[in-house]
């Protein structure tokens, strides 16, 4: 119909149904958004922010660990062969849990300067190592001349030039707690070994690190820091504390089963550099170290 716009009558209805139909408009977009779409974008909003800032942390962390690891490589490398932590307590009751090494092919995930690396090769094994820093790596290179291969690579991505069933055992000594969540990882450790493989790592103790850091929320998994003194200058080491559920979980919930538990106790060297520390490990673990075997099938 067309209007005929001198009819001021039909002009004005119109005006007026317009108006109406405008506010009627406004009214329900307000409505609808507010009880339909706002609450659910701003939740939506809010969470993938918080996301956002979760992820950024997260990141901010892991420099710092990247940081703290370059400032002290040097130094570790210097004291790793009698360090009393590394060389009489966790090396001693890590080592004794993998099985013969030679002539396996042994993944050392975040392997630091290579210590690791070179007892398994004087036994006879194959070792492919990797570290998130750039300096460890060096150092794990020269420490080993030409033996082993050794590359820069985060934890916490995939290791794609390893090849799937290839590797017999995987090692990760003293570096998890630097993961949050472990459950990728895992995977790519489950992945890479061979079906019966074997998984051996090393980390400080849940019930420790829970003492330590006077943490109050056991069952969280938590940014925790401190400063280290014993590799020259002091540093600030972020790492994650997490319940002891959070150290097997991961590992059963991926394919894994636990074959052996260890609540380490230093050696008797230990006892001659560090006397004090000797006392306190042999009354309160402060590492932990697990044997776990990639399950086959519905095993
Ligand atoms: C306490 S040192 C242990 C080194 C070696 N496994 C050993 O026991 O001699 C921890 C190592 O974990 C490495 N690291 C920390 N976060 C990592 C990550 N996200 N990916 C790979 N390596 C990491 C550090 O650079 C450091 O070399």
């Amino acid at each position: 119909m067309r209007l005929r716009l001198q009819d001021s009558r039909v002009y004005k209805v119109l005006i007026i149904n317009y108006m109406e139909c405008g506010i009627f408009c406004i009214f329900a977009t307000l409505w609808q958004n507010y009880t339909f779409r706002s609450l659910p974008i701003l939740e939506i909003s809010t969470f993938s922010e918080t996301l956002g800032i979760i992820k950024t942390v997260n990141k901010m962390i892991k420099e710092k660990i990247i940081s703290a690891y370059e400032l002290m490589a040097e130094k570790y490398n210097e004291l790793i062969d009698h360090k009393p932590h590394n060389a009489y307590y966790d090396r001693p009751n890590t080592l004794q849990l993998l099985p013969n090494v030679s002539g396996k092919i042994i993944l050392d995930a975040a392997c630091g300067p290579g210590k690791y690396a070179e007892i398994l090769i004087e036994k006879g094994a194959t070792v492919i190592g990797f570290d998130i820093s750039p300096k460890m790596v060096e150092l794990a290179k020269k420490r080993n001349k030409e033996k082993g291969t050794f590359f820069v690579h985060d934890l916490s991505s995939p290791i794609s030039m390893i090849e799937t069933n290839s590797c017999d055992i995987v090692l990760c000594a003293l570096a998890l707690h630097y993961i949050k969540d472990w459950t990728f990882t895992i995977r790519e450790f489950h992945r890479v070994l061979k079906d019966k493989g074997t998984f051996v790592l090393s980390i400080e103790h849940p019930f420790n690190d829970y003492i330590f850091f006077k943490s109050k929320k056991y069952f969280e998994v938590e940014n925790a820091k401190c400063t280290w003194k014993g590799f020259g200058q002091p540093i600030e080491v972020n790492s994650f504390r997490r319940p002891l559920n959070e150290c097997i979980t991961p590992l059963t919930d991926n394919g894994f089963y636990i074959d052996k538990l260890v609540e380490p106790k230093p050696t008797i060297e230990f006892e001659k550099l560090d006397p004090r520390h000797y006392k306190e490990l042999n009354e309160f673990p402060a590492f932990m170290c697990i044997r776990a075997i990639k399950r086959i099938g519905d095993e």
